[in-house]
């Protein structure tokens, strides 16, 4: 246990940084690992302006915090703030977990590692033999999880997004970095074609989260070893996922890319590494079906 409260220990101190950031689950997430490990830290929330981010990381950086997380929409300004940054968030262009070294700010993207730790938990054969896998949707969120993706036992990534240029652009970017990278991109009108290969689906964009219409695709041809996945936890079945598993198709909810993306910070910031345990998701659970 690292940096204690008591005489000459500064509690160790982490804050998550968005707008708005009063529905953000991650304090209690690392609230429930802090109180579970007797660690005497804290994990604050503070709502920053876009356009601050830069200012504000620096202030967090002087006020003594450990480091933290950026959630919506600053995760794009906080990897331009960094000093330096993982592969996988140079990748991704984003960074949701960022930690302070002497004066230097250091940033990661955990959400790809976090998701692909999720579905190797729960479905440990998914890339046993080599995957060829459909992402739907090519913002933020999908260019997180393709560099976490491709270090398994990757065939190919095709790429579906309503906007052609944004995926190609992802693809463009991704290419950049790794130029051998088997990523492909397939129209808008084609997201469901040719699923009778595919061994993992995972939908990215916000469709189907509550207020928001479904992502219509037609799950009936998907290959029955197949893995639909989506990103959306709110609700946990989303109307893509109550699909497949009417059709007995194997499903990964959202929830647990969330759980699992916050380990490496947590172990960054106060030293020990959690676990994601199903006391865990099911504190985060009620907390989603709670009124708000
Ligand atoms: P995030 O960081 O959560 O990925 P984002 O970068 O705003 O958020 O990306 C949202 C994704 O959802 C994009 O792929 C977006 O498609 P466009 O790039 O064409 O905008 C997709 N999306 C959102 N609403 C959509 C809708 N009604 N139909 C199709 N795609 C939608």
């Amino acid at each position: 246990m690292k940096d204690q409260a008591g005489p000459g220990h500064p509690r160790t101190r982490a804050v998550i940084i968005g707008r708005p950031i009063t529905h953000a689950r991650s304090p209690l997430i690392h609230g429930h690992w802090l109180k579970q490990l007797g660690i005497d830290g804290t994990y604050d929330r503070r709502e920053v302006m876009p356009g601050a981010v830069a200012a504000v990381l620096r202030e967090l950086r002087d006020e003594g915090y450990a480091g933290g997380n950026v959630t919506v929409p600053h995760k794009e300004e906080a990897f331009m703030a960094c000093d330096h940054v993982t592969e996988r968030a140079r990748i991704a262009g984003a960074v949701n977990t960022f930690w302070f070294e002497g004066s230097e700010l250091h940033g990661d993207n955990t959400d790809g590692i976090g998701f692909v730790a999720h579905l190797s938990e729960t479905w440990p054969d998914w890339d046993r033999e080599p995957a060829e896998i459909r992402i739907v949707g090519a913002g933020g969120a999908a260019r997180g999880l393709i560099a976490p993706l491709l270090d398994r036992n990757v065939k190919a990534i095709s790429v579906s997004n309503r906007s052609r240029e944004r995926a190609e652009t992802l693809r463009d970017d991704i290419r950049a970095v790794l130029p051998d990278a088997p990523l492909e991109i397939l129209d808008w009108s084609h997201r469901g074609d040719d699923l009778g290969t595919v061994d993992l689906l995972i939908n990215t964009t916000s469709m189907g989260m509550d207020g928001q219409p479904p992502l219509e695709i037609d799950l009936a041809a998907m290959k029955p070893s197949g893995i639909v996945a989506d990103i959306v936890y709110v609700p946990l079945e989303t109307p893509l996922l109550a699909d497949a598993n009417r059709l007995g198709l194997r499903t990964l909810d959202g929830l647990g890319m969330l759980l699992h993306q916050a380990v490496p910070g947590f172990e960054r910031w106060f030293g020990q590494r959690p676990s994601v345990t199903p006391a865990l998701r099911q504190h985060v659970f009620a907390d989603l079906l709670a009124p708000h």
